[in-house]
């Protein structure tokens, strides 16, 4: 693994926490649903965390969509970051949140909580879940309404059921709760308009640990399991911590 250079861009500010970083650096290669790390030197150390691909592989500009920890290192730095500025990307994107770990399905379900919706939004701008799967379902988690981003890529993205939850205020036209009660008492595929079973779904999960626990206890409940290049089933996840 090397270092590579990057420039910053531009960093666009969705609200006072969530940014985006479009990055100008050497050509990676990765696969649509991949990480990567990222870096600044602090006090003399190179500080480096995994930020999925928001843009396609094709796309040669990199973008990274991300969220400020306040009592983190790095993310309320990289929140800072102005275009000119100079972060240093890893020369060896990695990770298993990638449609060729996915087997054959009637309906790809895309669930994500907070900056989790990263990874699929490269993957939505590929043209393989509709190559392979007959519905594709976008659902993404977030505390307020001002934290759906993205909404200019996602509209654009034909044939594509988008679901949201909002956790803590009332939104029409999103869901109330959380992903795992919603799968529960059936209001995700309602809304979706699609079964959510064994025999018809694969769920790809990414971002709150916890969610992603409870997310694959409650499709337990439907007969599904975590998915094994060697004992094939119905979940794939990523933790982002
Ligand atoms: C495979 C992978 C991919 C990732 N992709 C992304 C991404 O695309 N965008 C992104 O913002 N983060 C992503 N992360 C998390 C990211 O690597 C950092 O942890 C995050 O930016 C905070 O960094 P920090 O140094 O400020 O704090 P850290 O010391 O890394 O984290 C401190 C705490 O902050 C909380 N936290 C960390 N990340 C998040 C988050 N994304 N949302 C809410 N709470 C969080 C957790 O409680 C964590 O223990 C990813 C992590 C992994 C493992
Ligand atoms: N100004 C700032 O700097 C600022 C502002 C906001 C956040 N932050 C940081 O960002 C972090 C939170 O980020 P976030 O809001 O993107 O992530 P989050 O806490 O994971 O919340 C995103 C969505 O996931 C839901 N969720 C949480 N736990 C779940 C579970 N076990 N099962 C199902 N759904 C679950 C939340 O619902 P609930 O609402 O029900 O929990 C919410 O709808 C905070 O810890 C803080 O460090 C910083």
């Amino acid at each position: 693994m090397s270092w590579l250079e990057a420039t910053v861009i531009e960093n666009r500010h969705w609200t006072e926490a969530l940014f985006s970083l479009r990055v100008e650096a050497p050509p990676l290669v990765f696969q649509a649903g991949q990480f990567v790390r990222i870096a600044l030197d602090i006090d003399g150390e190179r500080v480096a965390r995994p930020f999925s691909f928001v843009n396609p592989p094709q796309d040669p500009v990199l973008e990274f969509y991300g969220i400020v920890v306040p009592e983190g290192p790095l993310s309320p730095r990289l929140e800072r970051l102005r275009a000119g500025e100079r972060l240093y990307v890893a020369s060896n994107p990695a990770g298993f949140l990638v449609l060729a770990e996915v087997p054959d399905a009637e309906t790809l379900w895309l669930v994500s909580t907070g900056t989790g919706i990263a990874p699929y939004l490269s993957i939505l701008r590929t043209g393989t879940p509709w190559q392979r799967f007959r519905n594709v379902v976008l659902v993404h988690a977030v505390r307020h309404p001002k934290e759906l981003v993205y909404q200019e890529v996602i509209g654009k993205i034909p044939n594509l059921r988008y679901v949201t939850f909002v956790s803590r205020e009332a939104h029409p036209g999103s869901l109330a709760g959380r992903i795992p009660a919603a799968i529960g008492d059936g209001r995700l595929e309602a809304a979706a308009g699609v079964a959510l079973d064994a025999a018809s779904s694969h769920v790809m999960l990414c971002g709150n640990p916890q969610m992603l626990k409870d997310a694959a206890a409650a499709l337990a409940g439907r007969g599904m399991r975590k998915h094994r290049r060697r004992n094939p089933g119905h979940i794939t996840v990523e933790s982002f911590w």
